[in-house]
């Protein structure tokens, strides 16, 4: 590790964000910021960590990443790692990795938005100028779909098809950066890559039913994530990529099916100034709903043998552990970054930075277990 190496976390008192402090606030050595809009939230989050005994120093800042001076707040705070989780992305500009650049620092993101991670390169050759690296989509998609496509690729003489669905607990409290993220894409089309070619879709339709071992049988909805504009050149020779999430309450899943439908009928253009009111609906609903959340990718094609093979990885996050699955990428690659084990520098997507091994390791004392069954 560096001699004082210091962790600026963006969005420190969200959802995700806080959790990261939490998980990092355990490293021995590190001195980490925790940043906000408001000095009054981030001392708070400061004192809970401080009650429950962390190694690292830890310290509050506030940030707006709106700020015109950004880079100059940013170079004041000397970090030698920024961790940005002040979602949502879609729609988001590249500030706060440009400010990252000017302050000569590396710079991790969360990030779900598909333009944001699959356009985050257009910064590759300024990052590689000052020697920094910035990492985009270090969370569950593209980071830890691209662990387990990688994990599992070794088993095929092509990969054909690649489907991935996420299925979150109800009870898994959600922040606003999520759900704005999330009714973004409400009814919007957008392109998927379906047997060779590229497909249609609308956000939160082409309803399936997925079946997962733990959880059972789930209505899903397709959602617009990195990994459609990514995996099509990540593993080559892929016919078809698809993405969906499946709420646990089926009337949930149906209402975002209706209100996609009043988008594409041109009667609500923009869901997302609801999406206060929808947290606070969602809030006063969640005991409605389990503690146990799961993710899974299906993966198809031809096996070594060359005949057809099928493998199916699932992930069950119990005791509403869930949401340290999305912080866990951040916090490996903020790791490796710091110990100098990710040099390359430049601006790219968390692509195969890390393994399943690697991101269970970091998840050691949550309640996450991961499974792959051939032909299943
Ligand atoms: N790639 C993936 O697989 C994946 C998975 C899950 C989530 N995500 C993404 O992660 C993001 C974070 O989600 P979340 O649920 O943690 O959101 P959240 O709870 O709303 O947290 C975001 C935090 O950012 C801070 N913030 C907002 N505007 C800011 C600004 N202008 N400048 C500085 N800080 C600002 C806010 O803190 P203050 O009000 O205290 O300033 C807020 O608490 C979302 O965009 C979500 O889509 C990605």
């Amino acid at each position: 590790m560096a001699a004082h190496p210091r962790v600026v976390v963006f969005g420190g008192t969200g959802h995700f964000g806080a959790r990261i402090c939490r998980r990092l606030a355990k490293e021995p050595g590190l001195e980490l910021v925790v940043t906000s809009r408001s000095l009054a939230r981030a001392d708070s989050l400061v004192s809970e960590i401080h009650d429950d005994g962390g190694l690292a120093t830890v310290t509050s800042a506030v940030v707006d990443q709106n700020a015109g001076d950004l880079a100059s707040q940013l170079k004041n705070l000397k970090p030698t790692v920024v961790i940005h989780t002040a979602g949502p992305y879609q729609g988001q500009d590249y500030r706060v990795a440009k400010a990252c650049i000017v302050a000569g620092c590396h710079y991790v993101d969360l990030a779900d938005g598909r333009q944001f991670v699959a356009g985050f390169d257009v910064l590759d050759a300024e990052a590689k100028a000052a020697d920094v690296v910035l990492i985009s989509g270090a969370s569950t998609l593209p980071g830890v779909s691209s662990a387990v496509v990688d994990e599992i690729r070794g088993r095929f003489q092509n990969i054909e098809r690649i489907e991935t669905s996420i299925a979150p607990a109800h009870q898994t409290p959600r922040g606003l950066g999520t759900v704005r993220a999330v009714l973004s894409y409400c009814g919007a089309p957008f392109d998927t890559w379906c047997e060779g070619g590229w497909r249609t879709v609308h956000g939160w339709q082409d309803l399936r039913w997925q079946r997962y071992p733990s959880l059972g049988r789930r209505l899903s909805g397709a959602c617009d994530v990195p990994d459609l504009a990514l995996f099509p050149d990540y593993v080559r020779g892929v016919r078809t990529v698809s993405f969906h999430a499946a709420l646990e309450a089926p009337w949930e899943q149906l209402g975002l099916w209706a209100m996609a439908w009043l988008t594409r009928a041109g009667m609500v253009r923009d869901w997302t100034k609801l999406a206060p009111r929808f947290s606070a609906m969602s809030k006063r609903l969640i005991r409605f709903g389990s503690i146990r959340g799961g993710m899974q990718l299906r993966i198809e094609g031809t096996g070594l043998d060359g005949k057809a093979r099928t493998c199916h990885w699932h992930l069950v996050a119990e005791q509403n552990h869930g949401p340290e699955i999305p912080c866990t990428p951040a916090i490996v690659v903020a790791k490796q970054l710091l110990e100098g084990k990710l040099s390359k520098s430049g601006a790219y997507p968390c692509l195969g930075l890390f393994t399943v091994a690697e991101f269970m390791q970091d998840l050691s004392g949550f309640d996450v277990s991961v499974r792959l069954v051939e032909g299943g």
